[in-house]
């Protein structure tokens, strides 16, 4: 391997063009789909690069990283990285880097989306028509909670849920959030927005539930039996962030016993498998981790990763370096 030539693995197919980009800093390798879900691939091949463009299912643990002797940055293509072990990178110093900012707008807006399906039926209703039920016009066919006057209680006020806050005050929600600590006064006041020091409160007052704050040992099984108890029987669940923040089994018994009124789901605890009992569950949308994904915001995810990568490989000082992560 030549030392001039810098060697960037990258564990998924994405966009061209933040390949081509990244080919004018070293020598690229793209992997195919689905390659580097599993410790063991990446222990046999990482040690071979210095700088690795990694998926949110790459398990970058300290393992991986204790053999990686080449690699001096990981960057995820994602915001969300309680995939890789900071602590441990920062420890041998490699750099982390994510991609923050550049896919809140899309994240709002699916998450606005989900509520909407969610709360009107659409899945079901869709069924019914084309499983050839659709026989007329029912006044009492297909009932939904309707958004305009309910409240909206958000776990994690970061980018994302103050995008999915400001959606839903145009459809006339009330905001309540929970969050590590009040957001900036300004930004709360322009969202109506009231903070809650206890999510279980938080709870107690939703209708709707939104998940979005990152996966931390904190957030771990947030939502609980307890929490599910706690909510109101007709509330919906929404959940963007990341699959634990859920006790998984417990939900799918909480579903299958209208504890709650139902749940959309983009992210589970053991990605890609889906609790089986989450699968028949009533008033359930399943989906395959799409959040950010539109043409415009994965290819900025996907450039903000290689700038990272790029800045690190030409030696520029950490504060020149895009979204550097320290533990
Ligand atoms: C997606 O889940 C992300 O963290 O970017």
């Amino acid at each position: 391997m030549s030392t001039s030539s810098p060697h960037i693995l990258v564990t998924e197919p994405i966009p061209q063009a933040v390949v081509s980009y990244l080919q004018n800093t070293g020598e690229v390798t793209v992997a195919q789909k689905g390659a580097y879900q599993s410790e063991e691939q990446l222990l046999q091949d990482l040690p071979k690069y210095d700088a690795l463009l990694c998926m949110l299912s790459t398990p970058v643990t300290e393992k991986v990283l204790n053999k990686a002797k080449n690699l001096k940055i990981v960057a995820n293509f994602a915001v969300g990285y309680d995939n890789i072990d900071v602590k441990a990178a920062n420890k041998l110093g490699i750099k982390v880097a994510n991609t923050p900012n550049v896919l809140t707008e899309a994240c709002g807006d699916y998450a606005m989306g989900l509520l909407l399906a969610l709360s009107r039926k659409f899945k079901e209703a869709e069924q019914y028509l084309r499983d050839g039920k659709f026989t007329g016009w029912e006044p009492l066919g297909f009932l939904g909670m309707e958004l305009r006057g309910r409240t909206l209680g958000i776990i994690g006020m970061g980018r994302i849920g103050q995008a999915f806050a400001q959606r839903a005050r145009a459809f006339g929600m009330n905001i309540i959030y929970h969050n590590r600590s009040p957001i900036d006064p300004k930004k709360e006041k322009a969202l109506d927005a009231e903070y809650f020091n206890d999510h279980k409160e938080l709870a107690r007052r939703s209708d709707v539930l939104s998940l979005n704050c990152p996966l931390t040992e904190e957030t771990h099984h947030l939502v609980d039996r307890e929490l599910l108890k706690i909510m109101p029987q007709h509330a919906l669940l929404i959940n963007i962030s990341r699959g634990a923040v859920i006790d998984e089994a417990v939900l799918a018994e909480a579903l299958h016993d209208e504890i709650i009124g139902g749940a959309a789901l983009d992210v589970f605890e053991e990605e890609p498998k889906v609790h089986p009992k989450l699968l028949s569950a009533p008033n359930t949308l399943l989906l395959p981790h799409i959040a950010s994904a539109t043409h415009k915001t994965r290819e900025a995810i996907g450039m903000l990763a290689a700038e990272a990568i790029t800045s690190v490989l030409q030696g520029k000082p950490d504060d020149e370096i895009p979204n550097l992560i320290s533990r």
